[in-house]
């Protein structure tokens, strides 16, 4: 077996965790690479229901090691209750658990920071999840970010926290927002800092050594394609890239070592936040849909907006990140016995257009072009074979094989990790 990367193809929220813990079974070490404590990837084993935001999905697999590439926004305070959260299940993660000297660090005023803009922008908001992202983002390409690697000396790294906390207090004063005391700023961020910080180390190095020892690795994105920073909905997306420019970035691995590309694909779309949504279906019909499949926020508990499936942002995901296999997650959800749009082109001003635009105002103003397909009204939870599937499922599936032109390999059939269709 290969190694592999899993990147979501839509908006976010695709059901990466349920795929990454599948497959990491047989996996040595799984990475984390972009994105923070922003992502909320489910993972139910055994009925039991566990949320990672930071933490790799990997984490509920004894034998692999977990690591927190580079790429990855690191806030310590949210690393060290999640890692509280695995202690109450039984999971001590951190002696299996790296994390990038070279990661960023996300600190208190980085949160604040995210809610004065979001707030100052009003109407024009991103809509993000209020977990520092942008900011932290932000300082790392502005040069003034603190890493993971200074906590270990903690005397310099709170000489420049205090310089940093001074520099944000000056953006929240001017937005009209509370400005931080630095007290609590050091006594908040410094003792998670310093529980981290034996685990801080080079993880490029473990990624190397790993792929020197024909170890099996797994790249495990965060958010979606459509929220990367260059291809997404911009401005309203991440401060990360989602795809698989950002696996190579954010880990330090050579781009012959990341294996097969598995794009998942819930069998609708969803999406939290704001920004343009060309299948978003009406507040009724949304509703049923967002009911049906649980789709509230992981990490906000926001309500998503729910859609049909779009083809041209799922093919536009496909061609941009080298898609081997795509894994369909959620295709329970659609056993209502009604008929299936799928959307195959959009059409903007007059003209067919196969690819979403750059500009969001002429993406909010295209219209989907559908195709009809049969719905089936069967309970598929328990089909475990492709061929138990009714025969509307299955040609729902081959349809989308069809137009991506890339093989559906798993197909989610329910929120269990056995609950799932290998091809
Ligand atoms: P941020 O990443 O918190 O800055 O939020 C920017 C945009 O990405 C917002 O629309 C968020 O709702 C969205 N977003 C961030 N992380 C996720 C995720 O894990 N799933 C779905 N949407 C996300």
């Amino acid at each position: 077996m290969s190694n592999a990367v899993v990147l979501g193809l839509q908006w976010g929220d695709e059901g990466k965790g349920k795929v990454i813990d599948l497959l990491s079974g047989s996996v040595d070490v799984v990475v984390r690479c972009q994105g923070g404590a922003n992502a909320g990837h489910t993972v139910v084993v055994d009925g039991k229901k566990t949320i990672l935001h930071l933490l790799p999905s990997g984490a509920l697999h004894e034998g692999a090691r977990c690591v927190i590439g580079n790429g990855v926004v690191v806030d310590p305070l949210a690393l060290q209750s999640e890692l509280a959260d695995l202690d109450e299940a039984g999971v001590n993660l951190r002696p299996r658990l790296s994390v990038s000297d070279r990661a960023h660090l996300v600190l208190p005023y980085h949160k604040a920071l995210d809610a004065a803009r979001e707030a100052a922008r009003g109407a024009g908001k991103v809509g993000t999840t209020l977990r520092g992202i942008g900011p932290t983002y932000q300082h790392k390409m502005a040069r003034t970010g603190l890493r993971c690697g200074q906590v270990c000396d903690s005397e310099s790294f709170r000489v420049a926290l205090s310089k940093q906390v001074d520099a944000a207090n000056q953006e929240l004063a001017a937005l009209g927002a509370d400005t931080l005391a630095l007290d609590t700023v050091l006594s908040e961020a410094m003792p998670a800092c310093e529980a981290m910080a034996p685990m801080v180390c080079d993880t490029a190095a473990i990624v190397h050594e790993a792929v020197a020892a024909d170890k099996r690795l797994m790249f495990e994105g965060a958010q979606g394609v459509l929220l990367d920073i260059d291809f997404g909905t911009y401005p309203y997306v991440t401060s990360s890239n989602t795809g698989i420019g950002g696996v190579i970035t954010g880990s330090g691995a050579s781009h012959k070592d990341v294996g097969e590309v598995i794009g998942i694909v819930k069998a609708y779309t969803t999406r939290v936040g704001e920004g343009p949504f060309v299948t978003e279906l009406d507040e009724v019909a949304g509703k049923e849909l967002r009911d049906r499949g649980g789709e509230y926020g992981a990490t906000t508990g926001r309500p998503r907006r729910c859609g049909w499936l779009d083809l041209v942002i799922t093919s536009f995901a496909c061609r941009l990140n080298g898609v081997d296999t795509i894994a369909l997650t959620k295709l329970d959800v659609l056993s209502s016995g009604d008929d299936i749009d799928i959307c195959v082109a959009y059409e903007l001003d007059g003209a067919r257009i196969d690819a979403p635009p750059a500009s969001v105002e002429d993406l909010a103003r295209a219209k989907p072009v559908y195709e009809k397909l049969q719905g089936w009204s069967e309970d598929i939870t328990g089909c475990r074979n492709f061929e138990d599937l009714p025969v509307a499922a299955q040609e729902y599936v081959q349809y989308i094989e069809q137009q991506t032109g890339v093989k559906v390999g798993y197909i989610g059939v329910g929120p269990d990790r056995e609950q799932t269709i290998c091809r």
